[in-house]
């Protein structure tokens, strides 16, 4: 019986130039390696992709992109193809909210998107997320759910198991205010039980659910035991490579907690 791996990946956002993400990925190379228990990957931003993909050949980490176009060919002055991206990165993220609430993108573009990925082979980051009046009004499982159904409405069961859902809250995006774990395998469990209702079992059990938002090595830990959350996806704290190497650590430490322990 396939079993979801644990996952770890950095979005780097638009932070680095080329040299200074070329400089970022020696120092992690040097920390992420041996025998990784998880799935490490960094994204970098567009033009940082293919220099990235030769410094991390042969490395415990993989790649993703940030971000892709729904089309894959034409006229779209600016927008990066799936087909420049294939062949150099493992995973995209769809629907970051940054995409969402900045440059407009509704769910109806994330799903297309989506869909574009799954169709090429590569494995979408589906990320949905509450505003924060939006959790204030008590309508983060309503949000939530439907941007998930909607953001997923062109994918098929066996695809859905092949992707992966980033619960990102935006009131926690970049703030400092991390999710407590409880409530953020809440929504994951809610998560994996819509995926059960529109795609059946298999389907639920094996696809992935992430958490993001503020992420630290200190609170990396408390996520590891959430039976849904299978993985982190860390902004802000990936830019430094002794903190990003905690995170990954951290996430994949078998030890439990102290009872007790807020
Ligand atoms: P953050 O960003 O870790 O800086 O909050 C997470 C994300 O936007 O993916």
């Amino acid at each position: 019986m396939a079993k979801r791996k644990k996952i770890v990946i950095a979005n780097w956002k638009m932070n680095l130039t080329v040299p200074e993400s070329t400089v970022l990925i020696e120092k992690l190379k040097k920390e992420i390696s041996g025998n990784l228990q998880l799935e490490v990957a960094v994204c970098p931003s567009f033009v940082d992709i293919y220099s990235a993909s030769a410094e991390l050949k042969n490395s415990k980490i993989s790649i993703g992109a940030q971000n892709v176009a729904e089309e894959e060919k034409g006229s779209y002055t600016g927008e990066v193809s799936v087909l420049a991206l294939k062949g150099f990165v493992k995973y995209i993220l769809v629907g970051h909210s940054e995409r969402r609430n900045i440059f407009g993108e509704n769910d109806k573009v994330v799903a297309g998107k989506a869909e574009t990925v799954v169709r090429h082979d590569m494995t979408p980051v589906i990320c949905v997320g509450e505003t924060l009046h939006e959790r204030e009004d008590k309508l983060s499982k309503i949000v939530v759910l439907s941007q998930l159904e909607a953001s997923c409405k062109q994918l098929t069961a066996e695809e859905i198991s092949e992707s992966i859902i980033a619960y990102e809250p935006v009131w926690a995006i970049g703030t400092g205010h991390v999710c407590l774990p409880e409530e953020a395998e809440k929504i994951a469990a809610d998560i994996r039980g819509l995926i059960k209702s529109l795609y059946g079992e298999k389907a639920a059990r094996l696809v992935h659910i992430l958490y993001g938002g503020s992420v630290t090595a200190k609170t990396a830990k408390d996520f590891r035991y959430a039976k849904n959350i299978d993985g982190l996806l860390v902004g802000g704290a990936s830019l430094d490579h002794h903190e990003f190497a905690a995170i990954v650590k951290n996430f994949s430490s078998e030890k439990k907690p102290k009872k007790g322990r807020k």
